[in-house]
C-alpha cells in the first residue's frame, strides 16, 4: 500500500495543477480606447452665441453702417469676419443632442454657409459694396439656422 502513496498524492494534486498561474486563461488584450477629445465645449450653445457670435455681429453691423475708412475703419470688419468664419468650424461640430441624420446634415451645411460668407467678407476688406454683400449673405445664413434650430427666434437685422 505504502508504495502507491506517492502516486496517490500525485493524483490528488492534479486538479490543482490547473490553478497555477501559467495555466490561467489568457485575458484578451484590451483594444486601446482612443483618448477622449480634450477640447470639449466650455459652455452651451446659447452662451457660445451670446458671448462669441453676438459681439462680433454687433461690431460688424456698426462698422459696416457707413463706408469704413482706412486700416482703422476696416479693422473691426476683419476681426468680426474672421471670428465668425473661424468659429463656424466649432459650431459645425456642436450638433444639438438628439439630432437625426437629416438635421445633422442641415446643421453642418448652414455652419459651412456662414463660414463661406464670413471668409468672403474677410477677403472683401477695402471694398464696401462687396463687404456689404457678403455680410448680408452671412446674416441670412445665421438667421436660417435660427429658423431651423431655434424656433425662428433671434432673427438678426442687418
Ligand atoms: C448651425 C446653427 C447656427 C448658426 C450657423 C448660427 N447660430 Fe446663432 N444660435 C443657434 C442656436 C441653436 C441658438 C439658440 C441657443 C439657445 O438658446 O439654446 C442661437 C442663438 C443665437 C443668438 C441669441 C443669443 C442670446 O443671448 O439671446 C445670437 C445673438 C446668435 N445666435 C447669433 C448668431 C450669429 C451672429 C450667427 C452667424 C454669424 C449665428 N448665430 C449662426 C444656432 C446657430
Amino acid at each position: 500500500m505504502m508504495k502507491f502513496l506517492p502516486i496517490c498524492l500525485f493524483v490528488l494534486t492534479l486538479p490543482f495543477l490547473n490553478r497555477v498561474p501559467i495555466s490561467h486563461p489568457v485575458t484578451p488584450i484590451q483594444e486601446e480606447t482612443p483618448a477622449a477629445d480634450p477640447f470639449q465645449p466650455v459652455d452651451n450653445m446659447h452662451h457660445f452665441m451670446e458671448y462669441i457670435s453676438e459681439p462680433s455681429y454687433k461690431g460688424l453691423k456698426a462698422a459696416l453702417a457707413t463706408q469704413p475708412k482706412g486700416r482703422k475703419g476696416w479693422s473691426p470688419i476683419k476681426s468680426g469676419a474672421l471670428i465668425l468664419a473661424e468659429t463656424s468650424a466649432l459650431v459645425a461640430e456642436r450638433v444639438p443632442e438628439g439630432a437625426d441624420a437629416e438635421k445633422t446634415k442641415q446643421w453642418k451645411q448652414i455652419s459651412l454657409d456662414v463660414y463661406n460668407a464670413g471668409k468672403a467678407l474677410y477677403g472683401s476688406v477695402g471694398d464696401y459694396e462687396q463687404a456689404k454683400k457678403h455680410y448680408s449673405v452671412m446674416i441670412d445664413n445665421c438667421n436660417r439656422c435660427h429658423q431651423t434650430f431655434a424656433d425662428g427666434k433671434y432673427q438678426l437685422t442687418k
